[in-house]
């Protein structure tokens, strides 16, 4: 095949704050040798993004930032975050703008217990698969809302959380899209019973979208008790619906059910494709660890590979998701999986897989 042949993506990466320079970096040496293998090219621009750029310039990116991440096909994100920073700053400046901006309205974030990987559970309560389905530039992530009365004893905080029939709608019809490739089961998580307008708002319109899909089994559950219903019986779930909050609780605690929140990916989506969609692992900095090398490359690869299902690169994808399989089934993992490698080793035995797998095309 010539040069000329290949398909060229561009990859705009922000590896952001602490691990994340060190997850994107092996992200990036496992996408040369997939990318080289697979046929395609990948054309990286850096952008250094983050709290060091905040502590330096004053903010959290560029100000044309959005206008130079819009010319790439897809962004690889590292993580955001610093203890110094407080978090509003460093997430709104950074993380939020870029979901919002490019109306990445779903958060996509499977969680699978892989092989070689403990799951907290009982192994009689641990097969887990499934997949959130997150709404995520709208509800209770809003910035409608302020603080009066500062200092004073009578000081008063409010935030409102905005619901609308095009955002729900969207985000649902993505869920049911996606059972009917699965296992054909929603489960969509309310708190209506205690959310008086919002919650009952998104039933109904998440009924509404459920009439157009006869072939997809609704069910909802209010978020508390599907939260306790994970821990007791996770197989009854597929995919869950949630709102902004609902959603980032509930992944939190699929990926911690699956074993660790070291290899949980996310896809921030723009199922329309008029703007580039994000992917990053779920897992935060972590300042503890950072420049230890042990930080787990396996989050931010799992994302990468979810960036090249995204990109149309299915059998590249399916290719390191196994890479990623065997190498834990191998046990060859980071401590916080309980193992005893490093990032590189474990970034190593990643391509040795990939390569020792090939790619089916
Ligand atoms: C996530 C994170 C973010 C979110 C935070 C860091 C703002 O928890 O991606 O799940 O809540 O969206
Ligand atoms: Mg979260």
């Amino acid at each position: 095949m010539i040069a000329s042949e290949r398909p060229s993506y561009a990859i705009a990466s922000i590896p952001g704050d602490g691990i994340g320079a060190e997850t994107v970096a092996a992200a990036r040496r496992v996408l040369d040798v997939v990318s080289r293998e697979s046929g395609f090219s990948l054309e990286w621009q850096e952008y250094p993004w983050g709290c060091e750029h905040y502590l330096t310039t004053g903010a959290m990116m560029d100000s044309n930032g959005i206008e130079l991440l819009a010319k790439s096909d897809a962004i690889l994100l590292g993580a955001v975050g610093r203890p110094d920073v407080p978090d509003h700053i460093s997430l709104w400046g950074l993380l939020i703008p870029i979901r919002r901006s490019f109306d990445q309205y779903v958060s996509l974030r499977p969680a699978r217990l892989l092989a070689g990987v403990e799951s907290p559970l009982a192994p009689s309560r641990a097969a887990i698969d499934v997949v959130t389905v997150r709404e995520n530039t709208e509800g209770e992530y809003s910035e409608i809302g302020g603080r009066i009365f500062r200092g004073q004893p009578h000081e008063q905080a409010v935030q409102e959380a905005v619901f609308t029939r095009v955002g729900i709608e969207r985000i649902a019809r993505y869920a049911f899209e996606l059972a009917r490739t699965r296992s054909g089961r929603v489960a969509s998580a309310t708190k209506s019973n205690g959310i008086v307008h919002t919650m009952p708002f998104w039933d109904e319109v998440v009924a509404e979208v459920a009439m157009q899909y006869p072939d997809v089994e609704l069910t909802r559950y209010h978020v508390d008790a599907l939260a306790a219903l994970l821990v007791l019986d996770p197989g009854r779930f597929d995919v869950i619906l949630g709102s902004n909050l609902f959603g980032d609780i509930l992944s939190d605690l699929t990926a911690a059910l699956a074993g660790s929140i070291g290899i949980a990916p996310c896809g921030n989506i723009d199922p329309t494709r008029r703007h580039p969609s994000m992917f990053e692992p779920i897992h935060g900095s972590a300042p503890d660890i950072v420049g230890q090398g042990i930080a787990n490359p396996l989050g931010q690869i799992w994302s990468a590979a979810m960036m090249l299902e995204h990109l149309g690169e299915a059998a590249a994808a399916k290719a390191l998701e196994r890479s990623i399989e065997s190498v834990l089934a191998a046990g060859i993992k980071t401590p916080d999986l309980g193992g005893e490698c490093g990032t590189k080793a474990v970034t190593d035995a990643v391509i040795a897989a990939f390569l020792a797998e090939g790619v089916a095309r």
